[in-house]
């Protein structure tokens, strides 16, 4: 699974051009599914150009718990989903550390994204003060715990994505080491055992993100507890993005 966040770039014409230039580059393939997140506002324009590519899902970068009223500036997710997501990122770092999202917000938020049809994808990570304290595997667990809970509590069968960022890590042309990072996937894929049984966490799929670039996703990739990886930058470039979605074949 090889998952696009253009975050905040590209209105729907430049969008559109970005999706048909990557699905020139990038055939359909049957044993791998593309993820695009676009700016909402340009989720329509990609919908239209990518209907009939059955390897490619569409989500948003982010929405708000209430399905409707008085929240100025917010989108619910039935309306993502109306607009044609499939797939919602919650709880990105960018979300958490420079808009102010707190955990009790993430788990509401994964509550509407299932209860609208949509996946989450829950993104957890420390920031490099955490990981020099030795403290990441604390926080990435503290993120991920009370999702994984009141999805239990709910009693639905746990459909998300995990995607582990670490913040140090984002934009910066850091990455973690293949290892590092197989490592504390595998603490989240134990933590998802524990919680949910071992079904849940075979099943799983834990993606890792950034700096991913088509020099390391391939190592990334070969780690046995990385499903996939969560793109930014490079995912703005068809190109670079072609070569990533090689390294997954
Ligand atoms: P990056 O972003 O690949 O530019 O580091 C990843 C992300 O924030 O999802």
């Amino acid at each position: 699974m090889i998952a696009g966040n253009w975050k905040m770039n590209l209105g729907p014409a430049a969008a559109a051009e970005l999706a048909r230039s990557l699905m020139e580059a990038s055939p359909e393939a049957a044993d791998r599914t593309i993820l695009l997140f676009p700016p909402a506002v340009s989720l329509a324009a990609v919908r239209e150009l990518v209907q009939g590519r059955d390897d490619i899902g569409l989500g948003v970068q982010n929405l708000f718990w209430e399905p409707d009223g008085a929240f100025t500036g917010e989108i619910s997710a039935p309306m993502a989903s109306e607009a044609g997501a499939g797939y919602a990122l919650v709880g990105h770092s960018e979300r958490r550390h420079r808009f102010g999202e707190t955990i009790p917000e993430t788990v509401r938020k994964v509550r509407a994204a299932r209860e609208a049809g949509l996946r989450p994808v829950l993104c957890v990570g420390e920031t490099l003060d955490e990981r020099r304290a030795e403290r990441a595997a604390e926080v990435v667990l503290a993120q991920l715990e009370p999702v994984v809970s009141e999805w239990i509590a709910a009693e639905a069968e746990l459909d998300l994505l995990i995607a582990y960022e670490p913040v140090w890590a984002i934009g910066t042309g850091e990455t973690a080491s293949a290892a590092d990072a197989d490592a504390m996937h595998r603490t989240i894929r134990d933590e998802v055992r524990r919680l949910a049984g071992s079904g849940a966490a075979e099943s799983i799929a834990i993606l890792y993100g950034g700096s991913v670039k088509p020099n390391n996703a391939a190592e990334i990739l070969r780690e046995p507890h990385v499903d996939g990886v969560l793109v930014g930058g490079a995912s703005l470039n068809a190109d670079a993005f072609a070569r990533i979605l090689g390294a997954a074949a």
